[in-house]
């Protein structure tokens, strides 16, 4: 199969664990004969030092006639603590969701069992958890009104939805949950949110059309707690944008690190793949990153955009492989690992590769 795919590496990290996410690209393709094309695309900080702009036209014409975007990260340490600045690389993110209507964000919570002591939670508790989450992803405060008033002294965001829009991701949580262990859990905040409460009234109104699927909607501080209290007790979970930010930053802790968790963000056009994490300007440039969740979005690419399902399977068996013949990179990492096994990005990779090839 031919496809065209435009890499998007972005800031900090976002270079270092695209690469390797490439080269398990390129490997696939060699592997099973398809014609992988790539190029290239300018996003975030090296967008703004480059052309001004977080989200240059190129980025997203290049992206709209695209197969699929491999994603890295946004952020540089020069904007995060300075709230006066109006140009910052995260727009560069928020900017391709919104312009190729990315508003389904897929993010699975899956614990390989080598990796159940790199967790702060106990074994006997996430043994066996897997979830799923829909992030919806272009709307809610991110997208609403803001602004200043008050001479600057007061400052707003808008929590908005449109019952179209928690339609549609509502939609795709219920489809996936039917394939799955058939239990959907919406989290909102409708106690207080009149947003919520539109969220809530959605999800209500569909759920007779599933009526397979058990419905429970969970208020968001309780949804926090119960995630680590009982991870196993999730199977498909929907929620607004912010929400579902937090929570699964969160829920990264139940794979092990958050340079574990991939996702896939799709919608109307081409589907966009990156890892949850950010920047990570702590690590940047010391070529330790964990490269999985690149990897991991890859298999994401695959099955999603290409329905390869064998090729994605590939992907995730050559990462549970590295793992079981004990390979870490630090984040993963805990006292029984052997000084041999601990490797950075580039030697993670290139396990990966070696197994995949196998
Ligand atoms: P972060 O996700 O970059 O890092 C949080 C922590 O997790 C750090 O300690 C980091 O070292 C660690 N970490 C993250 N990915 C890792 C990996 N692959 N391997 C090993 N460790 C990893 O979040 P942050 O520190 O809050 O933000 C840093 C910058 O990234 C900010 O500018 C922020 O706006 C941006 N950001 C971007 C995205 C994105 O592009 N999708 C996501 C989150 C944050
Ligand atoms: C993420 C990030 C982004 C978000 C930021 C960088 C805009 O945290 O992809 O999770 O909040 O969506
Ligand atoms: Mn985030």
């Amino acid at each position: 199969m031919k496809k065209h795919i435009v890499v998007i590496a972005g800031d900090g990290i976002g270079q270092e664990v695209t690469a390797v996410g490439k080269q398990v690209l390129e490997a696939i393709a060699n592997k099973y004969k398809h014609e992988f094309t790539f190029d290239t695309a300018l996003i975030g900080h090296e967008a703004i030092e480059a052309t001004g702009n977080p989200i240059p036209d190129e980025t997203i014409t290049k992206s709209k006639a695209s197969d699929a975007i491999l994603f890295g990260a946004v952020g540089h340490p020069k904007y995060d603590n300075d709230p006066s600045a109006k140009v910052r690389p995260e727009q560069g993110l928020l900017g391709i969701r919104k312009a190729l209507g990315l508003y389904a964000n897929l993010r699975p919570i899956k614990l390989f069992d080598e990796l159940l002591s790199a967790s702060s939670i106990k074994p006997e508790i996430l043994k066996g958890a897997d979830i799923l989450f829909f992030r919806e992803l272009t709307g809610d405060v991110y997208f609403g009104e803001r602004g200043r008033k008050d001479e600057g002294n007061t400052a707003y965001d808008t929590m908005i939805y449109s019952r179209y829009e928690v339609a549609r991701i509502v939609t795709k949580a219920f489809d996936a949950a039917m394939t799955r262990r058939k239990k959907l859990c919406s989290v909102d905040k409708a106690n207080v949110l009149e947003s919520s409460r539109l969220w809530r009234e959605v999800v209500q109104e569909m759920a007779p059309r599933y009526p397979e699927v058990e419905v429970e909607h969970q208020f968001v501080d309780a949804a926090a707690m119960l995630l680590i209290k009982d991870p196993k007790r999730f199977d498909v979970v929907v929620t607004g944008n912010l929400f579902g930010d937090i929570l699964t930053d969160e829920a990264s802790q139940i794979a092990g690190s958050m340079g574990m968790l991939a996702s896939a963000s799709v919608g109307d056009t081409t589907g966009l793949y990156e890892p949850i994490h950010g920047s990570a300007h702590d690590i940047t440039g010391k070529g330790v990153a964990n490269p999985l969740a690149s990897v991991l979005s890859v298999a994401l690419m695959l099955d999603i955009s290409f329905g390869m399902k064998t090729e994605a399977e590939a992907v995730v068996h050559a990462v549970d492989a590295v793992l079981k013949a004990g390979f870490r990179t630090r984040d993963i990492a805990d006292s029984t690992t052997p000084a041999d096994k601990l490797l950075g990005t580039k030697a993670m990779g290139d396990q990966i590769l070696y197994y995949l090839a196998a």
